[in-house]
């Protein structure tokens, strides 16, 4: 049975159901499909999505602009420099304003507590395009393509190798909710934060699924499905890159750790990628790569999303 998602903010996965996690793959699971048929579906005709973007984009700003498109709504590019929160109004207020004009809110942008604070303020869905902790909007679109590839989900393991940042932190939500164990494999002290892992593990007891944090990336690989990096310095951490690049050297995805993975492992990575850092040219353009498959699916994944909040 179909839930109701109208209204729903979409801040992290945790905050979402396994019946909303289903729904929302199910749902992108058909629009895809009427894309590759070029079939017509326009339910967001009049609506308006404004998108806040604090750090830079490319898959997420132009993704969700085509996806209001093709829904027949349409999008608004927020530059902050050009809004009064720049000049210090604050965030309540710009979520009150705001929803008086638009049909939902996306934002990107540093500390989650913001985006938790518009959407309190905000009479109108708020769509988390990524935050230092989360990137929900990545990682189910990285389910629905772990699904389309393999065919399910549940009883599957996902090894990310690299930082553990927003982008292992929705991994391991979204892990929990479909069943999926997600180990991390991360240099020591750069693990995932303890309190989300706490929660993902709890999570994770629901769907039968485990979390793992591990620091050896040759044993990691060993049984993973799917082999999933990130870039080493995420959006506002640049001042650390120097000291991460050597921190993180061992941690590469390259041909040599591959050996050690099944034959049908699958590589995925978020974009954009570092090459010669996190993973080589070799891996990425390498046969069991779908980053770009991953990367498209963004949009059938927001179209989804939107489809059901707006
Ligand atoms: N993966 C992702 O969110 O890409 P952008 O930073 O280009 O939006
Ligand atoms: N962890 C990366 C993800 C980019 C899509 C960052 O936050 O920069």
């Amino acid at each position: 049975m179909a839930v109701q998602m109208k209204g729903k903010d979409i801040l992290s996965i945790h905050e979402l159901t396994r019946e909303e996690v289903r729904q929302i793959l199910e749902t992108a699971r058909i629009l895809k499909m009427k894309n590759l048929t070029g079939e017509l579906f326009q339910p967001l005709k009049g609506k308006t999505l404004g998108m806040i973007f604090q750090k830079a984009s490319t898959r997420t700003r132009i993704s969700f602009e085509v996806a209001m498109w093709q829904l027949g709504g349409y999008a608004l590019f927020l530059n902050p420099a050009d809004l009064q929160l720049k000049r210090g109004e604050s965030i309540a207020d710009t979520a009150r304003v705001l929803s008086r004009y638009l049909d939902a809110l996306m934002i990107r942008t540093h500390a989650h507590e913001d985006v938790s604070e518009l959407a309190l303020h905000s009479n109108v869905p708020v769509i988390n395009g990524l935050t230092d902790r989360f990137h929900p909007c990545q990682a189910l679109t990285d389910l629905f393509t772990i699904a389309e590839k393999k065919g399910s989900l549940a009883g599957l393991n996902l090894v990310y190798i690299g930082d553990g940042n927003n982008m292992a932190h929705s991994l391991m939500y979204g892990g929990a909710r479909v069943g999926m164990n997600v180990t991390i494999c991360c240099p020591p002290g750069y693990c995932p934060d303890e309190e989300i892992t706490k929660q993902a593990t709890a999570d994770a007891v629901a769907t039968g699924a485990s979390i793992a944090i591990e620091h050896e990336p040759a044993r990691a690989v060993e049984k993973a499905d799917i082999i999933y990096t990130d870039v080493w310095t995420s959006m506002g951490r640049e001042e650390e890159h120097a000291e991460r690049l050597k921190i993180f050297a061992p941690y590469q995805l390259n041909s040599a750790l591959l050996k050690g993975a099944r034959e049908d492992a699958l590589v995925m990575h978020c974009l954009p990628a570092h090459r010669g850092e996190e993973i080589t040219d070799e891996v990425i353009d390498g046969r069991r790569s779908i980053v770009f498959d991953q990367a498209e699916n963004r949009l059938h994944l927001q179209k989804a999303i939107l489809a059901l909040v707006i």
